[in-house]
């Protein structure tokens, strides 16, 4: 019975066509294969959020998904993020501003985290602190700073910088309701 498969990602926009042991995850796959170092290895068992990213456009702990169970998937990592003309992705520039990281281990993941997160609270998803009588089922629901709190609650930072990176995500967020 063969161990390997051919898998192929469409990541940052760029299809790759990978043979890779039935065991690799899409983590290993972008470190490993791609040399795509963003996505962060921190626990490798779902703990900690650090090798987050966008699969089909949805935020996901890559080490916890099977890259050949998401062939044909769409993957965007920090590196293939939208920038500005300064080079930097909306995201990346409010962490700088607000100072969101110390060491920066975690920070490739939780910007694809807060990302997924302002996706969410757009599409109307409510989260476990989202008021009962809050929006209707579809409506945005206001990102405050408990609903950051709550919805990046995945995303562990070891060096604490938990403060600043909720006021970064809360500048994204409110620039995106306003604009
Ligand atoms: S490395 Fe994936 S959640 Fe920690
Ligand atoms: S900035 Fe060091 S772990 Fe978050």
């Amino acid at each position: 019975m063969p161990h390997t498969s051919e898998v192929m990602l469409h990541v940052n926009g760029t299809p790759h066509r990978l043979t890779l042991d039935n065991r690799t995850t899409v983590l290993d796959a972008l470190r490993e294969h791609l040399r795509l170092t963003g996505p962060k290895k921190g626990c490798d068992h779902g703990q900690c959020g650090a090798c987050t990213v966008l699969l089909n456009g949805r935020r996901a702990n890559s080490c916890l998904s099977l890259a050949v169970a998401h062939s044909g998937a769409r993957i965007t990592t920090v590196e293939g993020l939208p920038r500005g003309t300064d080079g930097l992705h909306p995201l990346q520039q409010a962490f700088l501003d607000r100072d969101g990281f110390q060491c920066g281990y975690c920070t490739p993941g939780q910007i694809c985290s807060a990302l997924g997160v302002i996706a969410e609270a757009a599409g109307g998803h409510p989260s476990h602190v989202t008021a009962a009588d809050g929006p209707s089922p579809g409506e945005p629901v206001p990102l405050t700073a408990d609903e950051i709190r709550e919805r990046m609650s995945g995303n562990i930072c070891r060096c604490a910088a938990y403060p600043h990176i909720v006021e970064a995500i809360e500048d994204v967020a409110g620039a995106a309701v306003t604009s």
